[in-house]
């Protein structure tokens, strides 16, 4: 295999099904799944490496031992080739790569055309490997067009972007270069999106729809995308997944098209899954399962998350970080664990209050009062002003995302407002 060919191949990732030795294939023998493992080729007696799909492959160290790359187990036997080595990732640059942040979105501005004002306004947060971001806010808040936006999707000529970057594994990248983002989307970065019937074509059968994605990135066979699709199917918990491959979406119930969109999100090990609000349609068993699930992807390839979700409930269990989105600005951001332990921002704070507590008293669930404001009636400076028990005329004028603790930043005049309270009391 010439050195082209090799490094065409190696962008393919897969399971780690099979390996090869010297270009021979076998199965996985037993017990063998393990990423790193020494493994010995039962005829030739050679001593491989099981390494994961390639793109994670940069991630483990590189010896000059013997390492295969994996495709539906088809294998490349790299390392001791001298074509070959070029797959091989500098140490230094490795290191890099495994320390800078997946996803950094800086100041991510947009409106839609013939609006007066920005849908999203200065957005920032970053996104590491094998972390969660959790995005929560009220409807209307610009969570699904933040998510579509990042995935290129919003309707080229309908928006205008301002002054933003998204960086992508270090790579820099134009919020409109939706060239760029477009070669990235379904392979390394993929999308669960919120609306699963409009999302999946009615006219064709859910297994080709899957397959297809699968067969487009990892530039497999046919055969070997529907048996990807078929085990996608399974594991997100599709019953007789051999069976329903060949339906259509309206052949489902909204659940199980819900899991349809979850295995092709998930069909192609992406660096990046931003999942909108997958688990709403879901009953509690299914959605701890898909909550499982992705976890799991997440501890075997570093895969970073970002969910989009109104429950708190699932944001307390599996986030890492979390950005409250008000207005189509973050006005609350930090660590999980800040976030709920001492929400600062009187949006955030009114956040926590409504959900209701088992264990607590009972009273009459707390809400914030009103809605969001409609594109073109956001108040001046602060866009929560309009709802916030505390404005104040500083409050006309913007308040800045600023440092309140290790990594958390607020959004109010009057942060910290514990201590403000206090200091007025
Ligand atoms: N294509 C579009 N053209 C014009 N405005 C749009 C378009 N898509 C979304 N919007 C507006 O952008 C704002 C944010 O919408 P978005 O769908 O991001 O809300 P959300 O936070 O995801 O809400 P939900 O929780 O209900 O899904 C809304 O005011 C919406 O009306
Ligand atoms: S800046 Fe003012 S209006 Fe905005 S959240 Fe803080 S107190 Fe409320
Ligand atoms: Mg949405």
């Amino acid at each position: 295999m010439d050195s082209a060919a090799a490094r065409r191949r190696c962008r393919n990732r897969g399971p780690w099904r099979g390996w090869t030795d010297g270009g021979r294939r076998a199965p996985l023998p037993k017990g063998q799944t393990t990423p790193n493992q020494l493994a010995s080729n039962p005829k030739s007696g050679a001593i491989i490496r099981i390494v994961p799909p390639c793109r994670s492959f940069r991630n483990y160290g590189l010896a000059k031992s013997t390492w295969i790359c994996h495709q539906f187990g088809i294998g490349l036997r790299i390392g001791s080739q001298a074509g070959s080595r070029r797959h091989l990732v500098p140490s230094s640059r490795r290191q890099t790569q495994m320390d800078q942040p997946l996803l950094e979105v800086d100041n991510l501005r947009f409106r839609f055309r013939g609006q007066g004002q920005d849908v999203v306004q200065d957005v920032s947060f970053r996104v590491g490997r094998n972390e969660t971001l959790c995005i929560v806010g009220e409807s209307g808040c610009g969570k699904s067009v933040t998510a579509l936006a990042l995935m290129g999707l919003l309707p080229k000529d309908a928006v205008r972007f301002g002054a933003g970057e998204i960086r992508f594994a270090g790579e820099r990248l134009a919020p409109d270069d939706h060239a760029r983002i477009a070669a990235m989307r379904g392979d390394r970065m993929a999308m669960i999106f919120q609306e699963p019937m409009t999302s999946l074509n009615p006219a064709f059968r859910i297994g080709d729809q899957i397959a297809e994605a699968v067969e487009r990135h990892r530039r497999c066979g046919r055969a070997a995308a529907r048996a990807r699709a078929c085990d996608m199917l399974r594991r997100v918990g599709i019953p007789a997944p051999e069976q329903r491959m060949d339906e259509y979406p309206h052949q489902l119930s909204g659940g199980m098209r819900q899991r349809v969109m979850i295995a092709m999100a998930l069909a192609n090990d992406p660096e990046l899954l931003i999942a909108d609000e997958p688990t709403t349609a879901l009953d509690v068993t299914v959605q701890a399962q898909i909550l499982d699930l992705i976890a799991e992807l997440q501890a075997e390839t570093g895969m970073g998350t970002i969910m989009i979700t109104h429950d708190l409930g699932v944001v307390a269990e599996i986030a890492t970080d979390v950005a409250v989105m008000y207005a189509g600005q973050v006005v609350e951001y930090g660590p999980a664990k800040a976030i709920f332990e001492d929400p600062q921002h009187p949006y955030t704070i009114g956040l926590m209050a409504s959900v209701p507590s088992l264990t607590g008293p009972r009273r009459r669930l707390s809400t914030v009062p009103g809605s969001v404001p409609g594109i073109g009636q956001m108040p001046e400076g602060c866009r929560f002003s309009s709802r916030c028990p505390f404005a104040a005329p500083v409050c006309a004028t913007r308040p800045d995302l600023a440092q309140q603790g290790p990594g958390h930043r607020v959004a109010c005049h009057f942060a910290p407002l514990d201590r403000t309270l206090e200091r007025s009391a």
